[in-house]
């Protein structure tokens, strides 16, 4: 039987991250008993935990792909669920991409072998819809062909390839869930792994001019990372183990579009660089989200309405 999150240890690895610490957030009003959350700090910042923290989590700033920092943990909280959120942002692989596959195969390697080991009952991995590649069908469902373009992607698709077959040798209790383009508050804005709309508010923000990548008309499925969330922990005691799910809208904004409307809110009256396409990028990302659909009732966030309150939240954190 699969536990419930309510009253639930509940560990999150990569938790101070994007998507980790909003998924924590739920898990903490969900009611879950205690989460705990291992991340390295690699892009995770600990001020996306801080209510969490006040309410009692734990954060271990420790490596989730050594197998000894987990059983550490393992030792001292009575887990019953993992969400394994931990990877190396996409961007990574092009500077490291033998470290960026190790992370992505080696943390899921070490839980999988703990929860063999019966250290845990459930498994939650994250996947992503690079995983499949530029569309060969569209809309893309669960069912279209893995097909990596990126190391990260190679990383994270032989992931999804051990959780499925430790399933199905072992018979555990873990399963996929694979979000497409997630955006919203607390994406990291600084640097060469920034997200496109957190820099792109930050370079409006610091007098930079705005830069498109290729033609800009690459498109990706976005989705608010709230809704992400509600889907996740609503799908949870739904999925049978083995599965996954695409986490989507089953719609698609071109990059260029997405720049426009961000140049156009923050009234930006500079330049638009036209950048070389960066080698390997997914040309477009239309997911299907029949499954998710047919599972959960799912609200969406109007993509006009989460793009205005993520460029309000990162103005707030960029100019505080
Ligand atoms: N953001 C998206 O659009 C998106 C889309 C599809 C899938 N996903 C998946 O969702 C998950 C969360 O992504 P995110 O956007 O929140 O990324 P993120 O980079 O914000 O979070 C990942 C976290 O993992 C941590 N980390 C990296 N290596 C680690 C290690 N060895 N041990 C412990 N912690 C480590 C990082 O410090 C970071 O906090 C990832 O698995 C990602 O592949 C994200």
């Amino acid at each position: 039987m699969r536990p419930q999150i309510k009253g639930s240890t509940i560990l999150v690895t990569g938790g101070a991250g994007f998507i980790g610490s909003h998924l924590v957030d739920r898990l903490l009003d969900m009611k879950a008993k205690e989460v705990v959350i291992i991340d390295n700090l690699f892009l995770g910042n600990e001020n996306n935990l801080e209510e969490a923290i006040s309410h009692g989590s734990i954060l271990y700033k420790d490596d989730a792909e050594f197998a000894t920092s987990l059983e550490y943990i393992f030792e001292r909280h009575d887990i019953d669920i993992v969400f394994n959120c931990a990877t190396k942002a996409l961007n990574y692989s092009f500077m490291n991409p033998s470290n960026s596959f190790e992370t992505n195969t080696k943390v899921v390697l070490n839980l999988l072998e703990l929860q063999r080991k019966n250290a845990f009952t459930t498994l939650c991995h994250f996947s992503t819809s690079e995983v499949y590649g530029t569309a060969i069908y569209e809309p893309m469902d669960e069912a279209h062909p893995r097909n990596p373009t990126t190391l990260y992607a190679a990383g994270k698709a032989a992931a999804d390839l051990a959780v499925e077959t430790y399933v199905r040798m072992y018979d555990l209790d873990s399963f996929i869930i694979r979000p497409f383009n997630n955006y919203g508050p607390r994406q990291n804005y600084k640097g060469e792994l920034a997200g496109v709309i957190p820099i792109t508010v930050f370079r409006v923000l610091n007098d930079l001019p705005l830069e498109i990548h290729g033609t800009g008309s690459q498109s990706r499925d976005f989705i608010y990372v709230h809704d992400t969330v509600d889907a996740i922990v609503n799908v949870f005691d739904k999925l049978p183990k083995g599965e996954s799910v695409n986490i989507s809208t089953h719609n698609q904004v071109s990059i260029k579009e997405v720049i426009e409307t961000i140049a156009h809110e923050m009234n930006y009256k500079g330049e638009i660089l036209k950048k070389t396409s960066r080698n390997s990028d997914v040309f477009c990302h239309n997911a299907s989200n029949e499954k998710l659909e047919k599972m959960i009732e799912f609200r969406l966030t109007p993509f006009s309405e989460g793009l205005k309150k993520s460029i309000d939240w990162y103005i707030k954190a960029i100019t505080k």
